[in-house]
């Protein structure tokens, strides 16, 4: 047993919806998350900008004693994970892998889409870690950077939602694909928005929840889940009430984030 948190991380509000899951998977584990609102988006940067945020947020992490890092974010999973393990000695989890995995369980003709902020897309780590578990499979890829403004806005089912997707996803839809990897973390708050578009014969796949199963695995193979109540806490870089506000309606509990200056670690 090992009754340290476990650290979780995005660029913004996005990773909420891993920690959905880990708290429905996971409901004795205790949770130290920290949102980079100040830096957010991290789609559009480049990698090594993302690798050195992605480090100072893990040594923040690490001042907290967690057990355990889940990288809640694509941009981070797909551009910066080689580096991060590479340099800290604690047991990190990435996105990618298991929202490929959940793709393939899925998807009956083989032909699918993955959407992504435009570091993802860019690093084609989706359709690589997919061609590797099934040289069969056909990946069409688009990147979606309106996606991440709009959640963090909280505009997640509107008419600007509606029709930044219809005009992103377009093109997918045309080629033929039965399943769509929501490749950032941030997209499951839209889920409802880009399901309307794509319609029913499309499945939506969200690496949450294969990401939580695996965590689950991984600690109990290292015997280190804890016995705790469940408790988290919340920190970001810069102004709290937005996030606060988006924390509660997605995690259905009060969240009171606090400020940090993720600059210092
Ligand atoms: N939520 C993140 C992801 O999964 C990052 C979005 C962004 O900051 O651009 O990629």
């Amino acid at each position: 047993m090992d009754n340290r948190p476990i650290g979780v991380f995005d660029s913004g509000v996005g990773g909420l919806t891993v920690v959905r899951q880990i708290i429905k998977a996971l409901p004795n584990e205790d949770i130290i998350y920290f949102g980079d609102t100040a830096r957010v988006p991290y789609g559009s940067k480049s990698k090594e900008t993302v690798t050195k945020f992605s480090s100072q947020i893990i040594r923040f992490l690490l001042s907290k004693n967690v057990k355990a890092v889940i990288i809640a974010c694509n941009t981070v999973s797909s551009n910066s994970y080689d580096e991060l393990i590479k340099e800290f000695d604690l047991p990190i989890i990435e996105v990618v892998t298991p929202g490929a995995e959940a793709c393939l369980k899925e998807t009956k003709n083989k032909i699918v889409g993955v959407i992504g902020t435009e570091a993802t897309i860019k690093s084609g780590a989706y359709e690589k870690k997919l061609i590797n578990l099934d040289s069969g499979v056909k990946v069409y890829q688009k990147a979606c950077p309106l996606f991440v403004p709009l959640a963090e806005e909280g505009w997640t089912d509107n008419n600007i939602s509606k029709e930044t997707a219809e005009i992103y996803l377009k093109e997918l839809l045309n080629k033929g694909i039965d399943s769509i990897v929501l490749g950032c973390t941030h997209y499951p708050l839209l889920k409802k928005c880009i399901g309307k578009v794509i319609g029913e014969n499309v499945r939506i796949i969200d690496p949450a929840a294969e990401t939580a199963r695996k965590t689950k695995e991984y600690l109990k193979n290292l015997d280190a889940l804890g016995n705790n109540k469940g408790k988290a806490e919340f920190y970001v870089s810069d102004n709290t009430e937005k996030f606060s506000f988006i924390c509660q309606a997605v995690l259905k509990k009060v969240c009171l984030a606090k400020k940090i200056e993720i600059e210092k670690y």
